[in-house]
């Protein structure tokens, strides 16, 4: 009885690589395109569960607007915004943190995970995945693209809903995930066993949307393959060449099979040349209009101020309906 509707929330915590693009960027435009009642959030609250430097942070944050909207979201075809302008996140997130016990928020992978860099953990890693329901349920969203090392969090939001619900009556959709089989598929071109992610210490193992020409064709020749020179699809045993498929795969919507076929007779060196030349294709232009974006800071804010505007009202409606029902 609830409207389909598909929230998703990105980090602005640095530049986005085509894995990145492929794997998520490139999925929320499929839906925008089909119009689907789609919430886009720049979440730079949770990014501050990590320290950050303000300067910084308020760049990623332009970043990645200016990225997204390069790659194809359309401010007036979904809701882009900036999480921390829309304040009833946090006071959702209360509510549902004086739900939630701490054992059942111990439990979580992530935490012990990114705790364990710190000398003491913070609280806000701990309670990271309660923001994250408040997040999904201020907007009634019904479905939630995750990745597989996600779907731990959404299983607590399902929690949270039942509880509610259960105590409150009938007042929040059960959100189900949107499993992605492409995150952390496109690999490492300097490992190509690992996800390519900004994280690596591997220099030359990313391409990032606003890389120049010469550091894509550089980064793509350099790319880590094997001894054989044909141009074969085997993820299994030929994961480096199977990569460059994929992202051509990817990056044209032509099948593996199709691209093996085209490729018969180059060797992989002529083949690398070949991959560097599609992607420079598909991201010049990306590169181009980023640029122009981010030298129109006017823009980009009344784009995130439209957006939180879009987004308050929605909030704003289902907070009060929540205050209403739990007596404040
Ligand atoms: P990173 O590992 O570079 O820090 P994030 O974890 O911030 O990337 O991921 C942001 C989004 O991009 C997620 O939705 C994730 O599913 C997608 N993504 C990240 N890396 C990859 C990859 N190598 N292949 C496909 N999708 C990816
Ligand atoms: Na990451």
């Amino acid at each position: 009885q609830y409207p389909r509707r598909i929230f998703s929330g990105i980090q602005p915590t640095g530049a986005i690589h085509i894995g990145n693009y492929l794997g998520a960027i490139k999925e929320w435009i499929r839906y925008q395109e089909t119009n689907e009642d789609l919430l886009l959030s720049i979440v730079d609250m949770h990014a501050i569960t990590i320290p950050q430097t303000a300067s910084i942070l308020r760049e990623n944050i332009y970043n990645m607007a200016a990225t997204l909207i390069a790659c194809g979201i359309d401010p007036d075809k979904c809701i882009l915004f900036q999480q921390s302008a829309v304040p009833m996140h946090a006071q959702l997130a209360w509510i549902f943190g004086c739900m939630t016990t701490m054992p059942k928020l111990n439990q979580f992978p992530q935490f012990k995970e990114k705790s364990e860099k710190m000398k003491d953990a913070l609280l806000g890693i701990f309670a990271y995945p309660v923001l994250q329901t408040a997040d999904i349920l201020l907007y009634k969203a019904t479905h939630v693209p995750v990745g597989e090392d996600q779907i731990q969090h959404l299983h607590y939001t399902q929690h949270i809903v039942q509880y509610f619900n259960g105590k409150y009556g009938e007042t929040f959709p059960m959100p189900e995930p949107v499993i992605s089989e492409l995150t952390g598929r496109i690999k490492s071109l300097r490992e190509p066993t690992k996800k390519m992610s900004k994280s690596s210490e591997y220099k030359k193992s990313c391409i990032f949307l606003i890389d120049s020409p010469d550091i894509i064709r550089n980064y793509v020749m350099k790319a880590v393959t094997d001894f054989t020179s044909a141009v074969t699809w085997d993820p299994e045993t030929r994961p480096g060449v199977s990569n460059l498929i994929a992202i051509h795969s990817l990056m044209t919507d032509k099948s593996p099979e199709v691209i093996c076929k085209e490729a018969n007779g180059l060797n992989t060196a002529q083949y690398k040349a070949l991959v560097a030349d599609v992607i420079i294709e598909k991201l010049t232009p990306i590169r181009e209009e980023y640029s122009r974006l981010i030298d129109d800071p006017n823009y980009l804010n009344d784009v995130l101020h439209k957006g939180s505007t879009k987004a308050s009202l929605l909030a704003h409606e289902c907070l009060t309906e929540i205050y209403e029902k739990i007596g404040f």
